[in-house]
């Protein structure tokens, strides 16, 4: 049997578009960026460029993350899991700000920057001020050799592989998991994790990959989700704690690559404004695990307040949570992680969402309009 198949269809894998063919490579791309990474026996992490001594890490005594878009999401998500296992506090800061006010930056600090391509200017940026200002450097990216891994003092790839669509998925979810080995790995130097207790955080962190494999098959009740409300003119997407980060996400993504407008907030933040959006046309994706990070009593009171108003709930929620379920019109069921680790299982089907209804709408989805794959300018 001949088969038609254009060396571009061929890169694709079989896929008709990048982004889809890298949501579902995240199960690989995760498993890489844990690769050799995990020092299950001894509780601790290797990164093969680690160059900072334990009194170099001790002496820290506030850490900056700087990024732009999904990779400051990622680090909203990431000052969760730092300040919560080595109790260090952290800032998250929009790189394209921080160098147009007047930035306090200590000798004592570190400053990561996060970026998919290296290259973002904004962060490269702010991330040069930074060390300008005397800081110790450490650059996240999935790049090697790029721009910001050269400038830093220290960089850790994320080993997500090339990333082709403009809306970022794998870099995104290897960067949670790298930030999330930073974390424990901090923990250690510091003192504030156990051998023990890091062990169990890698034995999570082990278990991603498959939880993503498991978490991929939700996507034909997303596809139903996407057919129902592809014609939605907002979305709105809630999340607390650890999920606030999830659901800014969940809306940037769809904005891209459906055009459609989607608005991501913190759960609590919903009654001091964006409620008076909600009337039956609107469809709000809550995103609500249950694990004691995310205030779930609370979460589903958000729930509570947008069907009160006719809103259409559409809740993400662990597979053994049966209590959401009454209250919700769409159920997406996610495998049940740990705390601080379910933003990178319950991001999967909001990518997914996104996908389907930018594909639906017949929307350029790997070159969305007026946006580049990496923003070198400012
Ligand atoms: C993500 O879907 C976007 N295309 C965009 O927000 C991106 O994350 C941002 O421009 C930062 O890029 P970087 O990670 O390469 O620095």
């Amino acid at each position: 049997r001949r088969i038609d198949w254009t060396p571009m269809m061929a890169e694709k894998g079989g896929y008709k578009h990048f982004m889809h063919k890298e949501i579902w490579e995240q199960p690989r791309a995760i498993a890489d960026t844990l690769r050799g990474r995990m020092l299950l026996s001894e509780g601790d992490v290797h990164f093969d460029t680690w160059n900072l001594s334990t009194e170099q890490v001790k002496s820290f005594t506030k850490i900056t993350i700087l990024a732009c878009g999904t990779s400051w999401h990622s680090g909203v998500a990431g000052k969760h899991m730092i300040e919560s296992l080595a109790r260090i506090p952290v800032e998250v800061e929009l790189a394209s700000e921080f160098r147009y006010r007047d930035p306090i930056v200590e000798k004592s600090h570190l400053v990561i920057a996060i970026s998919q391509s290296g290259e973002t200017a904004d962060t490269l940026g702010a991330f040069k001020e930074a060390k300008r200002l005397g800081a110790h450097t450490l650059a996240i990216c999935n790049v090697i050799g790029s721009a910001m891994t050269r400038e830093s003092d220290l960089h850790i790839l994320t080993n997500a592989g090339p990333e082709i669509g403009v809306a970022s998925t794998k870099a995104f979810t290897t960067q949670l998991v790298t930030l999330y080995l930073l974390a424990v790995k901090l923990g250690r130097m510091r003192g504030s994790l156990s051998v023990e207790a890091a062990q169990e955080h890698l034995t999570h962190l082990a278990q991603v990959p498959k939880m993503i494999e498991d978490v991929l098959k939700c996507e034909p009740q997303v596809k139903r989700v996407a057919r129902e409300f592809m014609n939605a003119q907002d979305f709105l997407f809630l999340g607390r704690g650890p999920m606030h980060p999830v659901a800014l996400e969940g809306a940037l993504k769809l904005k891209e690559i459906s055009y459609i407008h989607a608005e991501g907030y913190a759960g609590g933040e919903m009654k001091h404004g964006p409620i008076a959006l909600i009337d039956e046309k609107m469809p709000v994706v809550i995103i609500a695990p249950k694990n004691p990070h995310v205030a779930y009593e609370k979460i589903i009171g958000n729930i509570e307040e947008v069907r009160a108003r006719g809103g259409k709930v559409i809740a993400v929620l662990d597979e053994d949570d049966t209590q959401a379920d009454s209250l919700a019109d769409h159920v997406i069921r996610i495998p049940s992680a740990c705390a601080l680790l379910a933003p990178v299982v319950a991001t999967i089907p909001l990518q997914l969402l996104a996908y389907h209804v930018a594909e639906m709408r017949g929307n350029d989805v790997d070159q969305p309009r007026n946006l580049a794959k990496s923003v070198t300018v400012e």
